[in-house]
């Protein structure tokens, strides 16, 4: 009784979204928040549950109505999250770290940690937020946003944009090379990373800008510490698929390209990982991910748990229909 994917928005033009009825409110002490800005802006401005655990469907309908998330990227993304980060019995999820609110536990390994879990989906050289080596993977860190600033006046003439955020992508992964002995940066984390850094950019950005793709620091602040959308503020005026975002990936990714790897226990290792995904196969990166990652959390799942696990990975696949990306669904769990 899982409910089914939401479907496309029928309008996908701008609009204003930051309305009298979703009013921005700071969380609350028992709020949850985490990692994702997009997230925490959702549930500050009621999107969603003000406090921060919600059902898969509910994220996707946000993330299009809010920010018009193209309906194959929320379904993806949503879905790949709660099948590692939520409770699959109870339909919720935490987007910070974990709450007793999603529901009893299932068994371990299975973690169900909310979005705070480290190296399921969350991963080393986030823009705004630490490796989870120095402690916190899910707070706004100025002195990392104050980067993001030096760099988009440096490259991105004062904004961040795809320069910005290609020369951006590349410093936080030598950072992490240079500072973190365990940095790691394989899939899933690999496609993540670099889709992420273009987020912004196309999710920020009011949608009656016609400057063209410059998202204004003051905004960038905004949404990232705060979870806060500018007054007035409008969805952009195009839907970001995941053919959409993979554009984006190409241009920040090839004039510096890293190749999947880990440091190996003491920094300045950096070692490619053959065994990792990488963008010449974007199959790849669905396959492991359910037979690797979400497989590794569930070896033997029986019952309810397995029946909602098989329809949260056939919701995962779907995505992958709407526009054919010429992948092969992997063979449900038994
Ligand atoms: C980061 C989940 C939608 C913008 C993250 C992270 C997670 C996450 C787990 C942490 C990854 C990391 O940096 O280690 C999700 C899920 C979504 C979603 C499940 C479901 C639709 C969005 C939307 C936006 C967004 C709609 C923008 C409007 C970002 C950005 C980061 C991020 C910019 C990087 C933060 C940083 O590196 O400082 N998201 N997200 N996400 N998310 Fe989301
Ligand atoms: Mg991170």
């Amino acid at each position: 009784t899982l409910p089914s994917p939401p479907g496309p928005l029928k309008n996908t033009l701008t609009k204003l979204v930051n309305t009298p009825a979703h009013p921005f409110r700071a969380p609350g002490k028992n709020d949850i928040r985490g990692p994702c800005p997009g997230l925490n802006t959702l549930a500050n401005h009621g999107y969603l549950p003000r406090n921060g655990i919600a059902r898969p469907s509910q994220i996707i309908d946000a993330a299009q109505e809010v920010f018009n998330m193209g309906n194959d990227l929320a379904i993806f993304l949503t879905y790949a999250a709660h099948l590692v980060d939520g409770n699959l019995i109870t339909d919720l999820l935490s987007i910070g770290g974990k709450a007793e609110a999603t529901g009893p536990n299932p068994p371990a390994p299975a973690i169900v940690g909310g979005l705070n879990t480290h190296a399921v989906f969350e991963g080393d050289a986030s823009i705004t937020r630490g490796d989870a080596f120095f402690g916190d993977n899910h707070s706004f860190n100025e002195t990392l946003f104050q980067e993001l600033v030096i760099f988009s006046n440096k490259f991105g003439n004062g904004f961040y944009n795809l320069a910005s955020a290609r020369e951006l992508t590349f410093q936080r992964i030598q950072d992490s090379i240079a500072t973190n002995p365990q940095f790691s940066f394989i899939s899933p984390r690999y496609y993540t990373a670099y889709a992420k850094s273009v987020f912004p950019i196309v999710f920020f950005i009011d949608g009656r800008n016609d400057t063209g793709l410059n998202l204004n620091l003051d905004v960038a602040r905004g949404f990232f510490q705060d979870g806060k959308m500018p007054n007035d503020f409008f969805r952009a005026n195009f839907s970001t698929t995941l053919n959409k975002v993979g554009g984006g990936i190409q241009a920040v990714f090839t004039p510096h390209p890293v190749h999947p790897g880990t440091n190996n226990g003491t920094v300045n290792s950096y070692t490619l990982d053959p065994d990792s995904a990488d963008f010449t196969d974007f199959c790849k990166f669905y396959t492991d991910f359910v037979t690797k990652t979400v497989r590794g959390l569930y070896p033997n799942a029986k019952g309810q748990l397995l029946t909602a696990l098989n329809r949260n990975l056939n919701f995962l696949f779907s995505a992958l229909t709407i526009e054919d990306q010429g992948c092969t669904q992997v063979p449900l769990f038994t």
